[in-house]
């Protein structure tokens, strides 16, 4: 096969929802129905569970246990499939949007009872950053639920994308009878099966009687109304509109009762992007370049507290990836070679000698990878889209054992590398502050800074609204600015101006007053 070949053959994309909407479930049969594993449960054993909440070690132990999952290769089809797993905890959802700087495409998955959550606006969000192209699958049809135009309009209007439907439920709950396939045109009825991978009942057209043998007048009649009706709304499926991030297909179906998921898998091959250029500071980076260059967008640490190791996730974004070569460590300055970088196939990591753009790669690392790191064959690029989020609890953080304090100051530094949480240089008092995005993380500092690094830390309490990253042409209004709210100044990992605004007044009295200052919830701007 070609270069070339092995990049278009290639979906590297991640699943997400919010939490119960059935993410885990979807990829569990996305790999049964692409013979990637073999029985249902592989993948949700190794879900946070709901019980382990409030038990962050738990929920650590559990993360390391889904380091396996946390991307899946496999083949199918002649397609080379990359699915990544994005952690559905709350607490985690940072490690989420970073991993979708990774992504191609996704796959949005939303409770058919429920419709647009929370959590599914925040990731939409994320989506809309990169323009990446997002399909929806509408899950649960075998429980009652909204109405379907309801649901398309809700997406709409809440995730701000156009949709077009491409397939169409006939019925929900009860009376949930199949679903038809528009895009292949053809309808399959539904048998609840929770464990077989059979197709159903399969009718080409839906004009013959044979429809209403099978789901009764009423509901023949009804689907070819409501057919009628979507087809005449809906313009035709513009598929670079979905290319280009505008416009989501949706798919309806029943994960659970693997319903639907076929259709989704075929139609999302067929659709969705090989790997796409990656945006650098300097310059497009396009997948079939010669030269190799990738960036790492997780590390994933604590997997044997004992040895500090590391795995940095590299995602490959042009060029042939070889093991035991060396490669120019961008951040570091200094040419680097790797004798195990391991590929995730389903289950198993094993060391590969090669991969293609699109490919996600774990090299075993000891501390000199950080998020956000380039590796290239000597070409100084800074990939960009790997943006912190301005996070939504603070505290000081202190150290609780004087002795100790290089081993604090290590563990601080190597945890935010890994991009654990944020932190802050108050540049009044010097205190350093933790910015993060769940309450767990604060837990899980502490309790890593002690076991991996012997290092004792305790928190205070300080009160803060946002932190915002602030940037201005105007050079006397900044200077000002910054005197004037020397207490709320901060520098932030990489010496950025960060202001910390303790109340939402406070922001809005500072936007109004210094108009020639730019506010930044994000640092990538
Ligand atoms: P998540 O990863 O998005 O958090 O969701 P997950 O797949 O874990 O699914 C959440 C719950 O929804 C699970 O039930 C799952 O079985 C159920 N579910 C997923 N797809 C469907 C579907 O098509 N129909 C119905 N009726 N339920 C579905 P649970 O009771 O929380 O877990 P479990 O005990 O069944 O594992």
């Amino acid at each position: 096969m070609t270069f070339k070949e092995e990049i278009k053959r290639r979906r590297t994309f991640g699943i997400i929802s919010h939490p119960d909407a059935g993410k885990t479930t979807l990829t569990e049969k996305l790999l049964l129905f692409g013979g990637a594993i073999h029985v249902a449960g592989a993948v949700k054993s190794n879900k946070i569970k709901k019980t382990a909440t409030s038990d962050f070690m738990e929920i650590e132990k559990q993360r390391g246990i889904s380091v396996a999952t946390s991307v899946m290769g496999f083949n199918y089809d002649g397609y080379k499939i990359n699915i990544l797993d994005t952690p559905g905890h709350q607490d985690f959802a940072e490690d989420t949007y970073r991993t979708l700087t990774a992504v191609d495409s996704a796959i949005i998955v939303i409770d058919g009872a429920k419709g647009v959550e929370m959590q599914t606006r925040k990731l939409m969000e994320v989506c809309r950053m990169r323009n990446t192209p997002v399909m929806v699958f509408i899950n649960k049809l075998d429980r009652p639920g909204k109405d379907p135009f309801e649901l398309l309009d809700e997406i709409e209007e809440e995730l701000n994308i156009a949709v077009r439907p491409l397939a169409w439920p006939v019925g929900n709950g009860d009376q949930f009878q199949g679903v038809y396939n528009i895009f292949e045109e053809n309808l399959y009825l539904f048998t609840p099966a929770k464990q077989t991978l059979e197709k159903g009942i399969e009718i080409k057209d839906i004009a013959d009687q044979q429809l209403s043998d099978h789901i009764g007048d009423s509901a023949a009649d009804k689907l070819r109304e409501e057919l009628e009706l979507v087809l005449g709304v809906y313009p035709d499926f513009d598929h670079e509109a979905y290319l280009n991030g505008q416009l989501a297909p949706v798919f309806f179906g029943s994960a659970l009762n693997n319903f639907g998921v076929r259709e989704l898998l075929h139609a999302f091959l067929k659709l969705a992007p090989s790997p796409r250029p990656s945006i650098t500071e300097s310059r497009l980076v396009q997948p079939d370049e010669e030269k190799f260059s990738g960036f790492v967008f997780k590390i994933h640490a604590n997997m044997d507290p004992n040895h500090r190791n590391r795995l940095a996730f590299v995602k490959i974004c042009s060029g042939k990836f070889q093991r035991n070569t060396n490669y120019y460590h961008v951040g570091l300055g200094k040419q680097m070679k790797f004798s195990s970088p391991t590929a995730f196939m389903a289950e198993k990591k094993s060391i590969i000698d090669e991969a293609f753009p699109g490919d996600i790669i774990g090299i075993p690392d000891s501390g000199n990878f950080k998020i956000g790191d380039s590796l290239s064959e000597g070409e100084k690029l800074k990939f960009k889209g790997l943006p912190s989020f301005s996070p939504e609890l603070f505290q000081y953080i202190e150290n609780a054992d004087p002795m100790k304090s290089k081993q604090l100051n290590k563990g601080i530094d190597q945890l935010m590398d890994e991009g654990v949480a944020q932190l802050f240089i108050n540049q009044f008092n010097g205190r350093k502050i933790i910015g993060t995005v769940g309450a767990l993380q604060f837990e899980v500092i502490q309790y890593r800074l002690l076991h991996e690094y012997s290092a004792a830390c305790r928190y205070e309490p300080i009160k803060l609204y946002k932190a915002c990253w602030i940037k201005s042409s105007d050079k006397a209004q900044l200077d000002d600015f910054k005197k004037r709210k020397v207490q709320y100044m901060a520098k932030d990992k990489y010496g950025r101006d960060v202001f910390l605004a303790d109340s939402s007044y406070m922001l809005q009295m500072a936007q109004e007053s210094f108009k020639n200052i730019e506010f930044h919830f994000t640092s990538e701007f």
